[in-house]
């Protein structure tokens, strides 16, 4: 049973079981179809556990309270099975002293089992983490620290886990192996959690293992070592976002918030990368000197969904800033194709989250292969950050909604910084050209802002294709990279299909899909390509499409003859058009899902760190 699961424990002096569910509650995006708490209470150890949405465990724990200062719980997001309560976390031992939660796969958790059942283990789930408990138990000769580490060797796979025994109700012991996990450190009270905000109301200091590294937690410290034993000494990370950045606000749904965060989030990205003379990227702390940048011949950037999307405008701006080819590739797909990879290769690997599995993977086979590998994310910390030779950090803030939009957004602000100082480097570009794009992209932040004023407009829009079976998005160049970001935002929380298509293609096939009243939304914001994709909005019409224009000022006097209707994006650079024109798409997509009546934050099937590949 594959997992991508949210973790939280606490030990300390206040009782557990609601930390635990507050807890889970900032971790509901990593999986919501079923939940559990383990908690030691003065009967021992209990655990409640519901299928569904954590509501439903809270509703069961308000019938049926936990009272205890040590515990441990668990969000978890089934890929394979069905969700179900003995499939759900905790599991414990036959005995029922051991809990364990659980997040990643264990591969060789049937050998185990085989093992375990010859020895007389009964077991309750189908899971690989029921093992887990029963083989610690299986271990536990008097301390569960060594029995954990004894376990652990013999496990083999990714994970991270968080144990609580009975035997030992003042300790916790959590493991990373390929699994996020973090340790909060408060006085007197100490969290486990895979992600920050599950702990951030309580403390904001936290230690972040690395893989094959653990940890003893009780009340009053922590003892980190790494699996084999050996004590390790490690700094203290400090948290300085607040807890408001990583709520509502007062929007409806996260994803509106984080629609509207965006005018925020760009001037974040760019803060201190911007000489002050505004003539220049300046990079501080990145190890891609000038020099180094010099040497790259080529570039694949790798990522997943939204990020890869990202990728695909990065493409245009690194290929027409420096003139160095540059692929995009599907980070699922870039490891099995046998990419080639030279060292003067730069990888460029693009990640939200930062755990992405297959992004990771990817990076790993790069850098086994001799490639300098630069992130670009928006965890400090994350899997991806620390593997990476090089990162720049997307200073979005932390993204809660499961459809990406900030961090989609600020990844282009940080292409385009890199594009900048990467063409200073090699003399591409004169430096006038330079400046001219930092004014402009320092005038982004304002004009995203006029388009969300122009919310209800938008809104508008959403309505009239909320009801639509099926639609298209077109366009060319940079337009067609974002009408696929428009594409998927759309799909995944309204459940519309549609497809986005290059415009000119659109008569080599798929043309013969459209018919009276489809609806089909046209990019047009690049002014050299406009009579182009216009003659294709014009192919669309003929057969009977809608058209819906997605157009820069001052192309708009032209486009408003061929479209049904239009929003205009305020005029800008063309290479940084799609920082705006994304924003309508992804607000008609928002407001689509909600005329739907759609879970817009959580989408159906649907996780926000896709930790397995
Ligand atoms: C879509 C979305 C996904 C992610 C993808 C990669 O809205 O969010 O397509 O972009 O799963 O995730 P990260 O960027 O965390 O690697």
């Amino acid at each position: 049973m594959l997992k991508m699961c949210g973790i939280v424990g606490y030990i300390g002096y206040r009782d557990s079981q609601p930390i635990l569910l507050e807890g889970l509650k900032k971790l509901e995006y990593r999986g919501y179809d079923s939940a559990g708490v383990a908690v030691f209470t003065e009967h021992g150890l209990e655990i409640r556990k519901t299928v569904g949405r954590l509501s439903n465990l809270e509703a069961r724990l308000r019938e049926q309270p936990l009272r205890g200062t040590v515990g441990i719980g668990h969000t978890r997001w089934a890929t394979h099975g069905k969700p179900s309560v003995a499939n759900s976390h905790p599991h414990t031992d036959h005995t029922f002293k051991v809990s364990v939660v659980h997040n990643g796969i264990i591969e060789n958790y049937l050998e185990l089992k085989e093992e375990l059942m010859l020895k007389g283990h009964r077991f309750q789930s189908e899971t690989d983490t029921e093992v887990i408990s029963h083989l610690i138990a299986a271990e536990y000769d008097g301390d569960i620290v060594r029995a954990v580490r004894k376990a652990v060797r013999k496990m083999r796979g990714a994970f991270a886990i968080a144990v609580l025994t009975e035997y030992e109700p003042d300790r916790l012991v959590a493991v990373r192996l390929a699994s996020p996990l973090i340790i909060g450190v408060g006085e007197g009270e100490m969290f486990v959690a895979s992600d920050i905000p599950a702990i951030l109301e309580y403390t904001r200091d936290v230690y972040i293992l690395n893989d094959g590294e653990m940890a003893a937690i009780t009340r009053d410290g922590v003892e980190l070592m790494t699996i084999e034993g050996n004590p390790i000494a490690k700094e203290k990370f400090h948290v300085d976002w607040d807890l408001m950045t990583a709520e509502k606000a007062g929007f409806e749904h996260f994803m509106l918030k984080e629609i509207h965060e965006q005018p925020r989030a760009y001037r974040d990205t760019m803060r201190g990368r911007i000489a002050a003379d505004g003539r220049d990227v300046v990079f501080p702390d990145l190890g891609l000197t000038p020099e180094r940048l010099r040497e790259i011949r080529r570039v694949h950037i790798v990522a997943c969904g939204t990020a890869l999307h990202a990728g695909m405008v990065g493409k245009h701006v690194i290929e027409r800033l420096t003139r160095i080819p540059t692929e995009t590739d599907y980070a699922s797909e870039y490891r099995y194709r046998s990419p080639i990879i030279t060292p003067d290769t730069l990888v460029i690997v693009v990640s939200q989250s930062g755990e992405t599995a297959d992004t990771l993977a990817a990076l790993r086979e790069a850098k086994r292969q001799g490639a300098r590998v630069l992130a670009i994310t928006n965890v400090i910390g994350s899997s991806v950050a620390r593997e990476a030779d090089d990162v720049i950090i997307t200073q979005a803030g932390p993204e809660i909604a499961v459809a990406s939009t900030k961090a989609y957004t600020t990844q282009l602000i940080a292409f385009y910084l890199l594009g900048l100082y990467w063409a200073k480097a090699l003399g591409t570009l004169p430096d006038e050209e330079i400046a001219r794009t930092l004014a402009a992209m320092q005038a982004l932040p304002e004009q995203a802002e006029r388009i969300l004023a122009q919310g209800d407009d938008i809104k508008a829009l959403a309505e009239s294709i909320a009801r639509h079976q099926s639609l298209f998005f077109i366009g060319r160049g940079l337009d067609f990279a974002v009408a696929l970001e428009g594409s998927l935002k759309l799909k995944e929380i309204s459940y519309i299909h549609s497809e986005a298509y290059a415009a000119g293609e659109l008569k080599h096939g798929t043309l013969a899909l459209i018919e009276e009243g489809v609806p089909v939304i046209a990019l047009m914001t690049q002014e050299e390509l406009y009579e182009k994709t216009l003659s294709n909005v014009k192919e669309a019409k003929a057969r009977g499409a809608r058209v819906i224009g997605i157009v820069s000022e001052g192309l708009d006097a032209e486009a408003a003859k061929s479209v049904d209707r239009m929003f205009v994006v305020p005029r800008t650079l063309p290479l940084l058009a799609p920082a705006l024109s994304v924003v309508p798409l992804q607000l008609i997509a928002y407001y689509a899902a909600v005329t739907l009546g759609h879970d817009v934050d959580k989408p159906r099937n649907l996780a926000k760190s896709v930790t397995v590949e």
